[in-house]
């Protein structure tokens, strides 16, 4: 088999050498692109008068061959061919003879092939996640109308903070991903450029028509510079940081899972078709959708890493470096679509356990600062009411009680200003419903921030 570049070159490559030049164990997932990018290309030799109509047909037929063959399998690459361009380019030249099939080559170059051919796979790609991601949005909103209602401990610093609904914590992290959809589709825009037609790096002097190549396969337009269009990946660097973002922001989901299905926790409880149990302990439920969640997500920030340490300092143009850009982002994407799917599933058959929840709303003070602002609506200036509510803290935890249980007589020996009518925010659900500004937990706002974000998903 000769190689693409045969003319100048005594003797083909060392045996090494072509083992650390192929790519085709990896880039083959381009092959239907490839063959795609290969009929328009076509199309545009027809149009610049390079290729009959008989010969145009011919070429055609040939690539619905080779096509079939590649989706059979019955045509595979082999160790000369390096990557799926030049075993394609073989394959065309076995079914259409060399005389039409070596005609295809002209005014391209696997430079503006490959950089066209990745965009395309990595658009489908985000598509497919980005349905994904829609799915845990969903399995959250439904949670959160399923559950609506039930109140929870929120923290911060992983201490108990202020009660929440369960709800409005659920939703935290639906807007998160709804925001990572909506990256996606903004990455779209700027990706969707077709460098075919830049050739090597320096464009075609073939009279074929760029923008045409772009139209057929889905592009908006062609790139501006040619060198751009061959030798830029931000296209690849910046949607490794969304994929990376996405498996972050489920990451962060997976942790509370895992604490919450812990025996102290008990806040929730895993389907048994969404977790393991364990080879020796016969009591365990594992979380392991979570914890592979939250590995993914090291793996995924690895990826975006090592594509930028690559980037870093290639000069223009083109440089077979940029062959090592593909793996990662390959990975990326498949690694999501494997997880969305098993992460929807955990997500959406966990059973809260809602009166535990509501029964530790309350605990570690977190009305305090309810108290504090009541005191504030009494024209207390919040420094002062702070302090006042701080003592109340410090008093019930003497007493190892609620703050609730302080007694009229303790109240008032605390503040002048804390009267008795200042228990009317010393319940999780007043506390709560009191949160009513826009963005904020009471039920209400809730309501309505549920709805919208369900709408948003739809539309997204
Ligand atoms: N397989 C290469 C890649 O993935 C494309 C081939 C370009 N090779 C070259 N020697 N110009 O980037």
């Amino acid at each position: 088999m000769s190689s693409l570049w045969g003319g100048r070159f005594e003797s083909g490559p060392a045996e090494a050498m072509a083992r650390l030049s192929l790519s085709t164990h990896f880039d083959w997932r381009l092959a239907p692109y490839d063959i795609a990018g290969s009929r328009a290309h076509a199309r545009v030799l027809h149009a610049a008068g390079l290729l009959s109509d008989d010969e145009l047909a011919g070429m055609q037929k040939a690539l619905d061959e080779l096509l079939a063959d590649v989706e059979s399998g019955a045509f595979t690459p082999v160790l000369e061919d390096e990557d799926v361009h030049t075993a394609l380019e073989r394959g065309l030249i076995e079914r259409a003879g060399v005389d039409l099939g070596g005609k295809l080559r002209a005014g391209r170059s696997r430079n503006d092939q490959v950089a066209t051919l990745f965009r395309m796979w990595l658009r489908d790609g985000a598509r497919r996640v980005a349905a994904g991601v829609l799915d845990v949005v969903d399995a959250l909103a439904a949670q959160s109308e399923t559950n609506f209602g039930a109140v929870m401990p929120g923290r911060t610093h992983l201490q108990s903070a202020q009660p929440v609904l369960l709800s409005h914590h659920l939703l935290a992290h639906a807007h998160a991903l709804l925001r990572d959809v909506d990256r996606l589709h903004d990455w779209d825009k700027r990706a969707a450029f077709s460098p075919y037609g830049s050739g090597a790096l320096a464009g075609s002097s073939l009279g074929l028509d760029p923008a045409k190549v772009a139209a057929d396969l889905g592009f908006y337009a062609p790139v501006e510079n040619s060198i751009d269009g061959t030798a830029s990946r931000d296209f690849a660097a910046e949607i490794a940081f969304v994929l990376a973002m996405i498996s972050v922001n489920l990451s962060r989901i997976a942790e509370e899972i895992i604490i919450w299905t812990t025996a102290e926790f008990r806040f929730a409880v895993l389907d048994d078709a969404w977790s393991t149990g364990s080879s020796i302990m016969p009591q365990k439920k594992n979380p392991d959708v979570a914890e592979l969640a939250r590995g993914k997500s090291g793996r995924l920030i690895g990826n975006l890493a090592g594509l930028l340490a690559t980037l870093k300092a290639q000069p223009l143009a083109y440089n077979r470096d940029l062959q090592e850009d593909k793996e990662p982002l390959f990975d990326s994407v498949e690694q999501l679509e494997i997880l969305l799917p098993a992460f929807a599933g955990m997500v959406g058959t966990l059973k809260f356990d809602v009166s535990r929840m509501a029964s530790l709303a309350p605990a570690g003070f977190t009305l305090a600062t309810d108290i504090a602002e009541w005191l504030v609506r009494q024209g207390v200036p919040f420094r002062v009411a702070h302090e006042a509510a701080g003592a109340c803290v410090r008093a019930a935890e003497s007493r190892g009680v609620g703050l609730e249980d302080l007694t009229d007589a303790e109240f008032l020996a605390i503040s002048p200003a804390l009267t008795p009518e200042v228990r009317s925010v010393l319940t999780v659900e007043g506390s709560i419903a009191s949160r009513n500004a826009h963005g904020g937990t009471a039920p209400s706002r809730v309501r309505e921030q549920l709805d919208a974000l369900v709408s948003r998903a739809a539309a997204a």
